[in-house]
């Protein structure tokens, strides 16, 4: 039985000690991906990515040395493991090593394997994400609705996979197809950039969903005990984070195809049944979902190919999820709308859109959203891929949050959430913060997520990293003493000070 997430059970108040410790395999970790880290692209001689052309006009900050883990990925690892963490997740980059049409770049794929073996070094569990929101130049920036879109992945898994999978065992085939559909095709966020693309945005996430069920079967392949899943952000509006799952598990679940969308017309009401009464602005953005959703309509959208179901169809697994990965920051789609002109940490915000450092923090929805999530999806593990907070950086000068709340307080309570859930009995098997250090954060360097901040203007490419975060507070300190005590029983490191 999921928790019901009452204040009472979860949030911040003392924490229960007299539970033992977490399931033994649980995972802690943090979570990167390459463009936002590495550093190294689109400069001059250097590896092209979907981001070059907005970078080469300025319409996004160059993405630089970014914290230069490239070249020293050993820098990185190490704190991860000063942390604590059994778990390190980082992106194989495809521009990087297909910077061309043809042939690879075998020395970058080759640095990749050493990363993933430095990581098993270090006794951290490499998490491999096949795609971080980036492709090379090459395929043109909407390679996702291209018809050879699906077959480029697989071919792309085909090249990565047999060299990692010997040291990984577990992968994230592509990350937040949601939110790659969304920022690309809907909201302009991500290049090239177009805004209200109904149509092309159910090509793209057919199209993801798709590739996922390829590289599933790829992975699968080469390594029959694999762990794998992709991590939707968690969102509330059905047809943009759980349809596309329920896409995905249609098959395991006895559904045939003709019958999907009778069924996910069911799974939405099942979905919001579950989901605290919205507001208007929720209420509306519910309505607008449904009306344009490719599944489960009146089939509008039928120019949609369905790719993705033929993909699950032709699958050798019945399944194409190990396991189910969710990245929490905030999944009410309503509150991410604001009017135009409102105040935020260090300015005002001239777009009708929330900044993420003002992104309120719900521990007791991460409760209950795992607990939604099993309750949907019976039998398959929970994996929290992602889960940060956001602080604003600008012009070297580092900015608080209005609501006061700080990265060792949000560590606790999040953690102390997932904590819950596993109390209520929701099989959640991993954590993983995003992010072990301030970096690239598609298009800026001014929200800042790290548990370590980085001071960009000292030491050499990369900058220095900082003990503290950018806020000035130890969130090293705190995820150290959360996973410790955790391991060992002690419940009493998730209370506040
Ligand atoms: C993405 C990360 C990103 C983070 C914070 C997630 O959507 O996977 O790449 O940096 O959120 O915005």
């Amino acid at each position: 039985m999921a928790s019901t997430g009452r204040p009472e059970e979860t949030g911040e108040r003392g924490r229960p000690t007299e539970r033992g410790p977490l399931p033994d395999g649980f995972l802690f970790g943090v979570a990167t991906a390459g463009f936002q880290v590495e550093g190294g692209f689109n400069g001059p001689g250097q590896p092209a990515n979907n981001w070059l052309a907005w970078e080469q006009v300025g319409r996004v900050a160059p993405s630089g040395d970014a914290v230069d883990f490239w070249r020293r990925p050993e820098e990185a690892l190490d704190r991860a493991a000063a942390l604590g963490c059994d778990s390190f997740r980082f992106s194989v980059e495809w521009a990087r090593v297909q910077p061309e049409p043809t042939g690879i770049d075998q020395a970058a794929l080759d640095h990749y394997v050493a990363i993933a073996e430095a990581c098993v070094d270090r006794d951290l569990t490499p998490l491999v994400t096949l795609h971080h929101f980036t492709h090379p130049q090459w395929l043109g920036e909407d390679l996702w609705l291209r018809p050879d879109a699906v077959a480029r992945f697989e071919a792309w898994a085909r090249v990565v996979v047999p060299a990692l999978a010997p040291t990984v065992r577990h992968w994230v085939t592509l990350n937040e197809i949601n939110v790659m559909g969304l920022m690309t095709y809907l909201l302009g966020a991500f290049p090239p950039g177009r805004l209200a693309g109904i149509d092309d945005t159910a090509v793209a996430l057919d199209n993801l969903l798709a590739a996922h069920v390829r590289a599933y079967d790829v992975i699968h392949a080469e390594r029959p005990d694999a762990v794998v899943t992709t991590n939707n952000s968690c969102m509330t509006v059905y047809e943009y984070d759980r349809m596309l799952l329920d896409v995905l598990l249609s098959r395991s679940m006895g559904v045939e195809r003709r019958d999907l969308d009778g069924w996910i017309a069911e799974r939405r009401r099942g979905h919001y049944d579950m989901l605290p009464t919205p507001g208007m602005g929720e209420a509306l953005l519910r309505r607008v979902g449904r009306a344009v959703a490719p599944y489960g309509s009146s089939g509008r959208w039928g120019s949609v190919p369905r790719r993705a179901l033929d993909a699950v169809e032709a699958s050798p697994h019945e399944r194409t999820l190990d396991v189910l990965g969710v990245d929490y920051y905030d999944p009410q789609a309503s509150r991410h709308f604001r009017l135009p002109g409102h105040g935020t940490a260090g300015g005002r915000n001239p777009l009708p859109v929330r900044e993420l450092w003002d992104d309120p923090p719900d521990p007791a929805g991460l409760t209950r959203w795992l607990g939604i999530q099993a309750t949907l999806t019976p039998g398959l593990p929970l994996w929290v891929v992602e889960n940060g907070l956001c602080n604003r950086l600008r012009n070297g000068r580092s900015f608080g949050r209005l609501d006061g709340w700080d990265r060792p307080r949000y560590l606790r309570a999040n953690v102390a959430a997932v904590v819950d859930a596993v109390d209520a009995g929701v099989p959640v098997e991993g954590y993983w913060h995003w992010s072990l250090v301030d970096n690239y954060e598609w298009g800026s360097y001014e929200p800042r997520f790290g548990i370590h901040g980085v001071d960009r203007d000292r030491g050499g490419p990369g900058g220095t990293w900082l003990e503290t975060d950018a806020m000035g507070r130890d969130a090293a300190g705190t995820y150290r003493s959360v996973i410790a005590g955790l391991r060992a029983g002690d419940r009493s490191v998730l209370q506040q000070d």
